[in-house]
């Protein structure tokens, strides 16, 4: 079967804590909907657990949906280091999220770190939504955190850029990440990505891993009717994790929809 995702690559999954340490900026904003709409809570395209290992720890019902094999390894690797009952309180399933059925319904699903751009495109997406939907019961809700569409739409094509280095505590090797845009279509709304780690070795040479990733985007409005169609009645637009109003100045777009 062919990969949907980088994400599925063994090499590509084990730079991604290390990529993401530190990234927690979130995790407030999803404990606070949790305590406003209950548990249990799901977490699409879910990864390492970086976002449900922590709402766990805090007494949360939490189901963790990825479709890569590897990214959550590594989340049952760390859940195994967790408290017995904070063990107990997740379920890690592997699925793809814009395909998926689950024997239980949720209060609150999320889809956080703008991960709705990995599904190729708003069929997929909206596909997504509504099996999200199918899970909620009336005043539920889903969370999809995402980048603006203009955001997207306007970076530089074919620089070079290091964005991260340092030495990584899993393997004591000092690691680069380089991200570089390929191409943007805009009227696909699709920015593809070639995300390159390159580790140093001990013998002074240097070990690259190069992946590809396509990202699909969508405007405000599209994800309105989107989520108007996956029968969201109450949608409010953030532009940020502390509510913020979203503007044109916003680094993020996070929809807020209820049933
Ligand atoms: C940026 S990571 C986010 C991980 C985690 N939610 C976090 O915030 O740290 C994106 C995740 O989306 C997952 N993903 C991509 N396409 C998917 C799909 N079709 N269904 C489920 N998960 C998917 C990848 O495997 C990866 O774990």
């Amino acid at each position: 079967m062919n990969p949907k995702t980088a994400y599925q690559a063994r090499d590509y999954a084990r730079f991604y804590d290390w990529t993401y340490e530190g990234t927690i900026e979130d995790i407030p904003f999803y404990l606070a909907a949790a305590g406003e709409h209950g548990s249990p809570v799901l977490e699409l395209a879910c990864g390492t657990g970086r976002i449900t290992i922590p709402l766990a720890r805090e007494g949360l019902e939490v189901i963790g949906l990825d479709i890569s094999a590897e990214m959550l390894r590594i989340a049952k690797e760390k859940l195994s280091k967790e408290r017995p009952e904070v063990r107990a309180r997740v379920r890690l399933i592997e699925a793809d999220m814009s395909d998926f059925a689950l024997d239980e319904a949720v209060s609150l699903a999320f889809i956080p770190a703008a991960s709705l751009f990995h599904l190729s495109g708003q069929e997929e997406q909206s596909s997504c939504l509504s099996c999200a939907s199918k899970h909620l019961g009336p005043g539920g809700a889903l969370i999809v955190d995402l980048i603006p569409a203009d955001r997207m739409a306007n970076q530089a094509v074919g620089e070079t850029r290091e964005i991260g280095r340092s030495v990584s505590p899993s393997t004591g090797l000092l690691t680069r990440e380089l991200n570089k845009k390929l191409s943007i279509d805009k009227e696909a709304q699709q920015v593809t990505v070639e995300h390159t780690y390159v580790e140093q070795l001990p013998d002074e040479s240097e070990k690259r891993y190069v992946f590809v990733e396509h990202y699909t985007w969508v405007t405000e409005d599209q994800m309105r009717g989107l989520l108007a169609e996956a029968e969201f009645t109450k949608v409010e637009v953030f532009g940020g994790y502390e509510r913020e109003p979203f503007t044109d100045a916003s680094e993020r777009m996070i929809f807020v929809a209820v049933k």
